[in-house]
């Protein structure tokens, strides 16, 4: 199955391709080393920037092995402002594998949009693509992105020791995944549970 980038709508976001006119606002995370710290992105100024959203502007179609899909999210109370983006990438069309990502701008953290966009993301790969698994590969030191695995009720599969030579340093990388199966079955229990409360 395949996907045509289009807006998705969560109970209080928008995700949506991203466009040129989303510079000012992307390069708030793109050019803060805290944001960027457990991120492959290296710290990038303006000018890196907008090339760096020029590509993700055309990151809009998932069909074949690693087409990568990037979504700016926006909050339905400030339409326009994109505070981050959520990413999918097809690790294979054969195995169904899908692997998502995610950044926010740091004044828009704490508030449960990275989770709420990610699984909107989430539902997208098991639902419209039909990803049989779908994972997240993280720096574990990065406790935020394992809150949100967490949150997503995604299990930690692997922790590789100093496989990759990252900003200076071995680093260590952790897998989360979740099973379609798996995701479905808790989506039902929490709908079930919300329609009881
Ligand atoms: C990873 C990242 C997106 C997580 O952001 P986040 O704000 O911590 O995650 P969420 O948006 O899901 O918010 C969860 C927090 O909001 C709180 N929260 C407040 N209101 C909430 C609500 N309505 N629903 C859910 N959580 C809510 C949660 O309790 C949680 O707080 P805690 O961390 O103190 O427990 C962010 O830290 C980031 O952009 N980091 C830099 C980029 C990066 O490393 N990306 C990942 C690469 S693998």
């Amino acid at each position: 199955m395949s996907f045509e980038a289009r807006p998705l709508r969560t109970a209080r976001l928008l995700l949506r391709p991203l466009t040129a006119d989303d510079l000012d606002d992307v390069f708030v995370y793109q050019s803060d080393a805290e944001v960027l710290r457990y991120m492959l992105w290296p710290v990038r100024d303006r000018a890196g920037a907008a090339e760096h959203l020029d590509r993700r502007t055309r990151m809009t179609r998932l069909a074949k092995d690693a087409d990568p899909l990037s979504l700016g999210v926006e909050t339905l109370d400030a339409p326009g402002r994109v505070i981050g983006e959520v990413n999918v990438r097809l690790t294979s069309v054969s195995d169904r594998q899908a692997e998502v990502g995610w950044v926010l701008n740091p004044a828009y953290q704490g508030r449960g949009y990275a989770t709420e966009a990610a699984a909107a993301l989430v539902d997208l790969c098991v639902d419209t693509v039909g990803s049989h698994r779908v994972h997240a590969t993280l720096d574990p030191r990065n406790l935020a992105s394992i809150g949100v695995c967490e949150r997503l009720g995604m299990r930690k599969e692997a922790h590789f020791v100093q496989d990759a030579f990252f900003k200076g340093e071995w680093g260590d990388t952790c897998v989360y995944a979740t099973l379609a199966t798996e995701w479905r079955a808790r989506r039902d229990a929490q709908s079930t549970e919300s329609a009881r409360a």
